[in-house]
């Protein structure tokens, strides 16, 4: 065992070097087995862990798992020959937090694009519909203790909002605009409404932290959402749509993170 700092100066054990992989110094952070040089600049990050799997195996080539610590699967392989990373990041603004952290500080990753599930809330916003998201506002108190009580106003890089709106501005379904990133799933009180009358577009559970992270290390960001349900209406998703707009989403990614 050999002891390096990580890129964020932070100290790391190095794990034994893997064989065949040409990699020679290993560096791992605390949540993914990853050797440093095995994570792309560009990434993908599904809260799920089994969709990042499903990407990996329908969308990358020559395709290498880099981690499972916790189940938490990262892949890396080549989309049209370029280099891109999969990587689960869980459910909430704190566990994304986490994955977030580490692939920026520990691995360099310098562009990542959340592709997930969220409730629709408005009329326009139906299930199966894809939302590219602007901004993500959030009732969660967890940017606070960066500034000092001021509300921050989190929002996607404008480079890969407009590559994403390039690539779907055929598509009938696709909106932009605000979506809210609540700590709470099962919210019992009357948030949505309030959040309807703000033009907000859909809920989910992490987008605001990506971009916040992103804000403070000067990286990348995006978060492209299917709409996989309705606030309102409780209309959901059944399977085949699911996975239509799952392709359909995937694809906008991808092409974002090649052109923006
Ligand atoms: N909240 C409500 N509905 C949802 C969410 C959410 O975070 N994600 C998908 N549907």
């Amino acid at each position: 065992m050999e002891d390096v700092d990580g890129p964020s100066g932070r100290h790391v054990e190095a794990s034994s070097p893997r064989q065949g992989l040409g990699f020679r110094v290993t560096t791992m952070s605390t949540h993914i087995s990853a050797a440093h040089g095995e994570i792309a600049e560009r990434i993908l990050l599904p809260g799920d862990p089994l969709r990042a799997k499903w990407v990996a195996e329908n969308y990358l080539e020559q395709v290498h798992q880099y981690t499972s610590v916790r189940n938490m699967f990262g892949f890396t392989g080549l989309y049209k020959g370029e280099r891109i990373s999969v990587q689960g990041t869980g459910m909430g603004l704190p566990s994304l937090s986490i994955y977030v952290t580490e692939l920026f500080n520990d691995y360099g990753v310098q562009s990542a694009i959340r592709i997930g599930t969220c409730g629709g809330l408005l009329e326009k916003t139906k299930v199966g519909d894809v939302i590219l998201a602007m901004t993500a506002s959030t009732d969660s108190n967890i940017n606070r203790r960066f500034t000092n009580g001021l509300d921050f106003a989190p929002h996607a890089d404008f480079k890969l909002l407009l590559a994403a709106h390039e690539a779907s501005k055929h598509l009938p379904n696709v909106h932009v605009g605000g979506v809210s990133s609540m700590d709470y799933f099962y919210d019992e009180t009357d948030a949505a409404q309030k959040l309807i009358q703000h033009g907000v577009l859909g809920v989910e559970m992490e987008a605001s932290q990506l971009y916040s992270i992103a804000a403070r290390k000067q990286r990348r960001a995006l978060a492209i959402l299917t709409v996989s349900d309705h606030v309102i209406t409780h209309e959901s998703m059944d399977s085949i749509s699911r996975e239509q707009s799952l392709n359909t989403m995937v694809e906008i990614a991808l092409a974002a993170l090649l052109n923006g």
